[in-house]
């Protein structure tokens, strides 16, 4: 297990160094995925194609599931969950808030049935790096991290994220418009593992977002947990695609049954 968190650290910084080393001043969108926002740039390509080349040499059984070029399968029963930049959109406008996020998973490589086993999470701009192992608590730059104790939601700062299709934007205005006047302050940073990690670190004290992808959340869902944080689904779901919930126990409750009341697992 540690060295799996290791080389998970050791992959993520080392295309940390390829992302933030070959950023040019300006960067140029290579191609539009979900819709004509949802960008990729050159850099993502390069950085997850560095991840599996290491991958390869490193640990040639098992599979990769990556944001850029998809799954291959392994014959270990470990999944590597690769998102090469998550934050894309911070690194395009010079934002210095993206990450690279690295976790391996055992079992079928599908976030309702996975068991994250470790992961990391290097923040490029400014190093800070966040790491886990299951059992084995969450550390940011090697010293052990704790989610904030719990409070009110009314005294809560909430980090969320929007998709990029126009459907699901409409209905995530809904929601956030709702529980803007109900919480602390609500904070978008931009990149999904950074909000679960900062959560994990007491930077925020909730995080919620529709539609994350299986890499936008594995490494930090873990780190999160790992800090004690709950992460999970509406309805008693596990955390995926349809909503992830992440914060204190004795918290998260509370924003959980009003997400659940406002249906924010719905684009109506
Ligand atoms: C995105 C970021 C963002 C979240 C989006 C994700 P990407 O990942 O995590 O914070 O709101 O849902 O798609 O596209 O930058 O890897």
């Amino acid at each position: 297990m540690r060295e799996l968190v290791a080389l998970a650290e050791e992959l993520a910084r080392a295309a940390g160094h390829l992302v933030r080393d070959g950023r040019p001043d300006r960067v140029d969108v290579a191609a539009t995925k979900s819709s004509p926002i949802d960008v990729v740039t050159a850099m993502d390509l390069a950085s997850e194609a560095l991840l599996r080349r290491m991958l390869a040499e490193r640990r040639p059984g098992d599979g990769v599931l990556g944001e850029e070029e998809g799954h291959v399968a392994g014959t270990t029963g470990l999944t590597w969950v690769l998102d090469p930049i998550d934050g894309t959109v911070n690194y395009l406008y010079g934002i210095p808030a993206y990450a690279i996020s690295v976790a391996v998973v055992a079992g079928e490589p599908d976030p309702a049935t996975w068991t994250a086993v470790a992961g990391c999470v290097h923040s490029v701009a400014d190093g800070r790096t966040y790491t886990a192992g299951r059992g084995l608590g969450a550390q940011l730059d090697g010293r052990a991290i704790r989610v904030n104790s719990a409070r009110p939601l009314a005294e809560s700062l909430l980090g969320t994220g929007f998709g990029y299709t126009v459907e699901r934007r409409r209905a995530q205005a809904r929601v956030v418009a709702a529980l803007l006047p109900q919480v602390r302050d609500i904070r978008r940073i931009g990149s999904a593992a950074l909000d679960l990690c900062t959560v994990a670190s007491g930077g925020l004290d909730l995080h919620y977002e529709r539609g994350l992808r299986p890499w936008d959340h594995a490494a930090g869902a873990l780190v999160a947990q790992e800090a004690g944080a709950l992460v999970s689904g509406l309805r008693g779901r596990p955390a995926g695609e349809a909503m992830t919930v992440a914060g204190a126990p004795g918290t998260v409750e509370e924003l959980i049954a009003l997400l659940e009341d406002l249906e924010a697992d719905t684009d109506s």
